[in-house]
């Protein structure tokens, strides 16, 4: 098979010509789209521009090779670029074909982020090669159809993400459907929906049946007309995620800070793993607001003037390990509020009135019972009686009077006094054990 070397460099002058005016324009947009953990990752391996000209970045990440071309205007990978890669970000570019063999001589890569391109065709042998490859993202592209054949080529692949394309559930696609269906291979293909026919839309490949994909009935209702370039047109729902920054490294994050949101968007990507909402307009978390994000870890609601948090709101919210809550306006919190969140380790409740009677009581109870989830800024504001004062002393003066053996058996932990400085030490140490073991999670 002849090795396509074609290469074809769309509208780089601009970009080129930015460059020129201020050295590292580009770069210093990279980093600030990456955030504090671009910078952090980069600070121990300074930046090498791989080929003078050429806006992309190859650096070194614990040992691994990585290549930065995201958002390039890149529509072919280059010849230039090192063949010992174990990562390739390929994110936002315009690539619209994978061809056969474009990848083959990266045969040490490991992952491919091609999420946000054009694709529409991805050739047979489009994957040639890379048989250490585990990670393949290829969400919010143009993709109908897709066999399994694309990849038998690459048998380590465990993590595949196919969502967001405009799926053609038919007889075509019946090999891929059994593949992404085989019980082991639970990573693949997770949240893609079928766009056609209309018989069909919206349900997910996982749970398409052969009969439905294969019947005849099906492909005769397939609309015969040449389909037009472009996306369907998109209904915007009212409260629009596609407002918010979507960064893939090194964790998924959807940044959504001061966008005048008056909701919790509807359409957030289902592979979130962080996502800031925070200085919005949401007064109030409704049931099942975050559904369907179920792999977020850390949901920022800060500065939003909440009132109220329906006890539904964080359903399906499972693997939540940090959630802040701080400068709201949440008085208490009703019962069964905090009961999904079976992973929490960090809440953040600073700064809002709460308020010291009798409807408090769940939450420092849940917060209790739950020790190891460490709270911050849990401090009456009213009534005047109580102000100022802990919630713990307040719950403690509320049973003063009951016969110890009244008492919740609850254990009796902290001195109410320091309790915000022992907070702020455990949160210290957590950040810091976090930071050692699980490099994933930065800033
Ligand atoms: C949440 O967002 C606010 C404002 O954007 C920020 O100051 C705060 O540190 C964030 N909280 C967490 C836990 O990252
Ligand atoms: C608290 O939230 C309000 C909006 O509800 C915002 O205007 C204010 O700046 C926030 N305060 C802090 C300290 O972040």
């Amino acid at each position: 098979m002849r090795v396509i070397t074609v290469l074809i460099l769309l509208c780089f002058c601009q970009a080129a010509e930015s460059r020129k005016a201020s050295p590292g324009g580009l770069r210093s947009r990279a980093h600030q789209r990456h955030g504090p953990a671009g910078g952090g990752r980069r600070g121990s391996n300074p930046v090498k521009r791989y080929a003078p000209g050429l806006p992309c970045d190859v650096y070194t990440y614990l040992h691994e090779k990585y290549l930065d071309c995201q958002e390039r205007k890149l529509v072919y990978v280059l010849p230039d670029w090192p063949q010992d890669l174990l990562h390739m970000l390929l994110a936002r570019n315009k690539i619209r074909v994978l061809k056969n063999n474009m990848f083959s001589k990266f045969t040490k890569l490991k992952s491919l982020d091609l999420q946000q391109n054009e694709i529409s065709k991805i050739e047979s042998e489009a994957f040639f090669g890379l048989n250490k490859l585990t990670t393949l993202l290829l969400q919010h592209n143009q993709i109908k159809v897709l066999t399994e054949e694309v990849f038998i080529y690459t048998p380590l692949l465990s993590y595949l993400r196919l969502y967001d394309n405009p799926w053609r559930c038919t007889c075509e696609i019946e090999t891929l459907v059994s593949m992404l269906q085989i019980p082991r291979n639970r990573n693949l293909g997770n949240y893609a929906k079928c766009e056609r026919p209309s018989k069909l839309k919206n349900k997910k490949l996982l749970q398409l049946k052969s009969e439905e994909l294969c019947s005849e009935e099906e492909k005769e209702q397939l609309d015969p007309r040449p389909q037009v370039s472009g996306r369907p047109p998109v209904i915007r729902p009212e409260a629009d995620s596609t407002l918010c920054h979507n960064y893939v490294f090194p964790i998924q994050t959807l940044d959504c800070k001061r966008k005048e949101l008056k909701k919790v968007p509807k359409n957030i990507p289902p592979d979130i793993v962080k996502l800031d909402l925070s200085y919005n307009k949401i007064n109030q978390l409704r049931p099942k607001e975050f559904e369907d994000v179920h792999e977020l870890k850390k949901l920022n609601l800060s500065s939003n003037g909440i009132e109220f948090i329906d006890p539904a709101a964080f359903l399906g919210l499972t693997h939540l390990e940090e959630l802040d809550l701080s400068n709201n306006s949440l008085k208490n919190f009703d019962y069964g509020v905090l009961e999904d969140l079976y992973f929490l380790k960090l809440l953040w409740l600073r700064d809002n009135p709460w308020k010291c009677d009798y409807n408090i009581h769940y939450l420092y109870y849940w917060l209790k019972h739950h020790y190891n989830v460490h709270y911050s800024g849990l401090e009456c504001k009213m009534p005047e009686e109580y102000k100022g004062w802990s919630v713990a002393k307040y719950v403690r003066s509320y049973y003063e009077e009951c016969p110890k053996d009244k008492l919740p058996a609850y254990p009796d932990t902290f001195d109410q006094d320091t309790e915000d400085d022992e907070w702020e030490k455990v949160h210290r140490d957590h950040t810091a054990k976090k930071q050692s073991v699980r490099i994933t999670i930065v800033g």
